[in-house]
């Protein structure tokens, strides 16, 4: 049956309100616990999350073993064309979704949480497409012995995922391990439930019953049995360092195959022949301030030719000062709220710490004026200058609106302040030099090098980190085939 739009999300909030998505249906915990879901632009309850353990967990990774063995018997194409109508059914969402992930993230509908919902819908498309490309290979092995491979599903896949980009982050991870004949079961964020479950609930009108669950819950509770649990068999997970060592500690045990994705420090290097309007631009967007900064790959060390530092900085500053901080569900907000308390004091106390090392503050825009969001969330950003390399902002994840920008004299001076992190996800530079930018792109340790962009995941862009940034690849046909199947090697004797 259609789902019909709900596209007051407050109103959409309660009817979610409580619920896991096991085997085609909402239902309520086995413990009855609930908790509650916030909307950070002002502190007020939105609606209730289920707050799931190992009980649920159990049943759901039950109903997902019991549905993927018919599923992973379906053609590759007929599972394709329907995560593709997934997709299709999804944009017709749009709207209510974008309004919904504003509504318990803060993130703001126009610049942020509108484009999330229809790269979500896009990525399903895309991966739906790909159901072709699960083939094997024929192997020159012995004449006489017909040698070849075949992909085949893993199972079941467990998929934690985090609060910032939580519908899009969950779709990178859901639609691949569908489309190659796996069932999965998501654990939400404890902050985003509710988008997630509204997506979920509203592939259940084309997918069958048990192949995508989802579930709530607290990390330790419910995500930890989710990994420990002795039927999933792959675990794609996005979050912190520090957790994605837990979970990978914990699938170690089982030896069982893991993609981590874990966030960054990302650098950004402004040559001194670059185009200043491009990078400033580029800073913006690559920096995320529109997100709070709250970006895995924002482009917080942002290196800058001396020729063109003062420059770079005051027009930046100009810039980040035009953006409207304001209630996430209005058209003209840019800038929305921090994801939660814990967050905003981790960010807040970031800044403190920047201006005891000694750099140079810039505090940017203005808060919103608006007496309903006096109890909101809302971080002004921050422009370092003037910043010790060494110092914690520079090396350390923020995960807010602070940016550090930093001066330098020569290329090779860039390149080794560029590498010198714990961190590889992205890296940018900006240059009008044709030698510069390719030396640039091989000495740049990171996943995804861009040159005078700073584009954020696109479907068949493999995306992923090295170092502390992670395991893995994500978002492309390699993330499928590499991570969501395995390679059964098959000879027949012919003699
Ligand atoms: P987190 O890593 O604790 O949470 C991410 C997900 O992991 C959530 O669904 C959470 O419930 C789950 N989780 C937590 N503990 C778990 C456990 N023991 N077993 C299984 N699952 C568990 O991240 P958190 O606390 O939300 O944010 C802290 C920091 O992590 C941020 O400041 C940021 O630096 C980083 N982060 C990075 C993200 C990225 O995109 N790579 C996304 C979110 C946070
Ligand atoms: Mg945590």
């Amino acid at each position: 049956m259609p789902i019909d739009l709900i596209l007051d999300p407050s109103v959409l909030a309660k009817e979610l309100s409580g619920y896991h998505l096991i085997n085609g249906k909402l239902v309520a915990p086995k413990n009855g616990k609930t908790f509650d879901v916030l909307n950070p632009a002002t502190g007020k309850v939105i609606g209730q999350a289920a707050d799931g353990d190992a009980d649920d967990v159990a049943i759901a990774v039950a109903a997902a073993k019991a549905a993927q063995k018919d599923w992973a018997e379906r053609p590759a194409r007929e599972r394709g064309k329907l995560l593709a109508e997934c997709g299709r059914i999804l944009m017709s969402h749009a709207e209510e979704l974008g309004r919904l992930v504003a509504l318990e993230s803060g993130k703001a509908l126009r610049t942020e949480s509108r484009v999330e919902a229809s790269v979500l819908a896009d990525m399903f498309v895309f991966f739906g497409g790909l159901a072709s490309e699960l083939k094997g290979e024929t192997v020159p092995f012995n004449p006489n012995m017909m040698t070849l491979t075949t992909r085949e599903a893993v199972g079941v896949v467990g998929a934690i995922i985090p609060w910032n980009v939580p519908m899009m982050l969950m779709a990178i991870k859901v639609a691949p391990a569908l489309v190659a004949g796996n069932a999965v079961v998501v654990k939400s964020a404890e902050d985003t439930p509710l988008a997630v479950l509204r997506v979920c609930q509203i592939m259940q009108e084309v997918l069958p019953a048990g192949v995508f669950n989802i579930l709530s819950g607290f990390g330790p509770s419910c995500g930890g049995p989710l990994v420990e649990h002795k039927d999933v068999k792959k675990v794609s997970f996005t979050g912190s360092v520090e957790t994605g060592r837990t979970v990978y500690r914990a699938a170690a045990e089982k030896l069982i195959p893991v993609t981590l994705e874990l966030g960054g420090k990302s650098p950004m290097i402004v040559m001194g022949d670059a185009d200043l309007d491009k990078a400033i631009a580029g800073a913006i967007g690559g920096m995320r301030f529109t997100r709070q900064g709250q970006s895995c790959t924002a482009a917080s060390r942002m290196l800058v030719h001396e020729s063109l530092h003062d420059e770079f900085v005051k027009r930046l500053i100009d810039k980040v000062n035009t953006l409207k901080m304001g209630d996430p569900l209005d058209e003209e907000t840019d800038i929305g709220t921090i994801i939660n308390r814990k967050q905003f004091d981790k960010v807040c106390g970031y800044i403190e710490v920047g201006e005891k090392e000694g750099a140079t503050k810039n505090e940017l825009s203005a808060l919103p004026t608006d007496s309903a969001l006096s109890d909101g969330l809302f971080v002004r950003p921050v422009i370092f200058t003037n910043v010790d390399p060494n110092a914690r902002i520079a090396r350390e994840e923020i995960f807010g609106p602070v940016a550090c920008v930093f001066k330098f004299k020569t290329f090779e001076e860039a390149l080794e302040l560029a590498n010198d992190s714990d961190f590889g996800l992205a890296a940018t530079v900006w240059t009008t030099d044709l030698k510069t930018a390719l030396v640039a792109t091989k000495r740049l340790e990171a996943g995804f090098v861009q040159v005078n962009q700073n584009l954020v995941v696109q479907p068949n862009l493999s995306y992923g980190g090295i170092k502390l940034s992670g395991l893995g690849k994500e978002a492309s046909l390699e993330s499928m085939l590499e991570h969501f199947t395995y390679k059964k090697t098959i000879i027949l004797n012919m003699e």
